[in-house]
């Protein structure tokens, strides 16, 4: 099956806290992500988006239904799935480099090519000057930058980024957009990332979502078309293009009527 990389959530529910007073999470959902989808996700807050990528990302089970990639259920997180997370989670004893080294380490890949991959990463997301600072020295779009970087230098096949640029200045977002679309571009990589902001949501995503207030469902999914692998178009010409306006006026249109 060409394809058998897919993943598929499946009927899933999610319910927290105990049986006498319960929250739902998520209404049943059904998703399918295909393998080199850079897949956006939108929504009020506290729509249950984290939860979903939490289930994904295998740190929580489903209360209800499945997730499996190449048909296997997830059970647990895995090497395959890399995560941003919503606010940094480094390791404050040790520097820069060594954070962004770790996943490597423990794929054993050796100390010469750990290091020639942290400094490619951490030039990307600017911080070559910073490698061997510890990390609590570090402001907190800093630490986020440098969390990227550990993420993209393990080299997942999945990678599920919680609104990882919403504590950044609007410069350094914009260039970590173009970037990690750079990236996609390049890998192929399978990308699901959640954003509270429309524009970046259509101008990152081959696909957009949207889900409704808790209990989360998902009300809208349409592909955009403005990124597509292989082939690059500068981020001006995009934004202005009539399509891509329209298509967020859609987007922000969905989310305001879903509640
Ligand atoms: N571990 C948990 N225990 C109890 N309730 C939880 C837990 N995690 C999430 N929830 C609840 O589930 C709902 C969805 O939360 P979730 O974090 O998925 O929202 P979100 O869409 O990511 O919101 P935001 O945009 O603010 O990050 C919320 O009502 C939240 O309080
Ligand atoms: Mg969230």
């Amino acid at each position: 099956m060409s394809r058998d990389k897919s993943l598929v959530v499946d009927g899933v529910r999610q319910f927290f806290g105990p049986k006498n007073s319960r929250v739902q999470a998520l209404s049943r959902t059904d998703l399918v992500i295909e393998p080199g989808q850079f897949v956006c996700l939108a929504g009020p807050s506290g729509c249950g988006k984290t939860t979903l990528l939490r289930l994904i990302a295998g740190f929580i089970n489903p209360s209800e239904g499945q997730i499996t990639v190449s048909g296997s259920e997830i059970i647990g997180p895995g090497p395959d799935r890399g995560v941003v997370f919503q606010s940094p989670t480094l390791y404050p004893w040790m520097d820069v480099a060594s954070n962004v080294e770790l996943g490597l380490k423990f794929q054993g890949v050796s100390k010469d090519q750990r290091r020639a991959d942290s400094e490619r990463y951490l030039q990307m997301v600017g911080l070559t000057d910073f490698a061997h600072r510890r990390t609590y020295e570090l402001s907190g779009g800093m630490q986020q930058r440098c969390q990227i970087a550990r993420v993209l230098a393990s080299d997942p096949e999945f990678i599920l980024m919680d609104e990882p640029f919403g504590a950044l200045d609007a410069l350094t977002r914009e260039r970590l957009q173009n970037e990690l679309l750079d990236i996609w571009r390049k890998t192929g990589k399978t990308i699901l990332f959640i954003t509270h902001s429309v524009d970046e949501a259509v101008f990152l995503g081959s696909r957009v979502l949207v889900m409704s207030p808790r209990p989360g469902k998902i009300v809208f999914d349409e592909p955009a078309i403005f990124s597509k692998p292989g082939e690059s178009i500068a981020a001006e010409e995009i934004r202005s293009l009539p399509a891509f306006l329209e298509l967020r006026e859609r987007v922000r249109s969905s989310i305001q009527h879903s509640h």
